[in-house]
């Protein structure tokens, strides 16, 4: 097996155990964040749409009330069985899924009008790859919209630790600059950024293994005041509260 079939293994299997808990997290569905996604996505009635890293189909199924066709695709086949019976749930007749890899869409070049991803570059050693696939895909007039963490220079190492107690999948959260870098890299113009804080409870985004490391961690933030991990990390009535700092990079292919 190469490093890259390991670490896909890894991401199907993690999103194998959490796709029925990820698809059902109302933080993932929050109302001002799908705003802003479906801002900086301005689809049409008559636009073809590609949902890359789909996940369970939240966005994908937002879209798809407005687009005029949409494609998800996801390298983990459960997480395409939960967005099935979303999309079956909502009486979404528009939307075709697929099992598939970012790295290599199977999809004729310029031929989605809008191609998306949200949540997914964080788990790739390689999004450089997935974002010229995105680029090859979208027509010339098209959007290509990522969402993403992004945490600051100061901060990413903290983040990205404390990410992979919490889900081994994951690889690094770029900054902003280096989100925007790759765009630039790929040939992607006219980058535009908005973005939104995600603010979560800890107990409800990890598997019972892993919760006394990550209390552990959250603590240590807490105590220390200097909020190293950049996560706004606070106690709460309900237990440990923090935000993930996400940004919306839409670009012109
Ligand atoms: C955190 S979930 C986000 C799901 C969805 N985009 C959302 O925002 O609700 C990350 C998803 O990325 C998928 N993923 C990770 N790497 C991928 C790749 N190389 N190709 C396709 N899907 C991938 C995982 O299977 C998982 O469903």
């Amino acid at each position: 097996m190469t490093d890259q079939m390991v670490h896909e293994q890894k991401i199907i299997d993690q999103f194998t155990r959490w796709a029925k808990p990820f698809a059902e997290l109302p933080i993932h569905a929050e109302e001002d964040a799908m705003a802003m996604t479906l801002s900086a996505c301005a689809v049409a009635d008559d636009m073809a749409v590609l949902d890359v890293a789909c996940g369970p189909g939240i966005v994908a199924c937002a879209l798809a009330e407005r687009a005029g066709r949409v494609t998800g695709i996801d390298l983990t086949p459960a997480m395409i069985e939960q967005a099935r019976a979303r999309a079956e749930a909502l009486a979404l007749d528009t939307i075709d899924w697929q099992v598939g890899n970012a790295t290599a869409l199977p999809f004729a070049d310029a031929s989605f009008d809008r191609v998306v991803t949200r949540y997914s570059f964080h788990h790739m050693p390689d999004p450089a790859a997935a974002l010229a696939e995105m680029k090859r895909v979208c027509r010339p007039d098209g959007r290509i919209v990522v969402i993403d963490a992004t945490p600051s220079a100061e901060t990413q190492a903290a983040y990205d630790r404390m990410e992979i107690v919490r889900d081994p999948s994951h690889t690094s959260a770029l900054t902003l600059d280096q989100l925007l870098a790759l765009g630039e890299d790929v040939g992607l113009t006219e980058a535009t950024v908005t973005g939104y804080r995600l603010d979560a409870l800890l107990q409800t985004l990890a598997d019972e293994a892993d919760m006394a490391a990550l209390t552990a961690l959250f603590e240590a933030d807490i105590a220390g005041g200097e909020d190293r991990i950049g996560v706004g990390a606070r106690q709460s009535p309900e237990g440990i509260r923090f935000h993930f700092p996400v940004s919306i990079v839409m670009w012109r292919p």
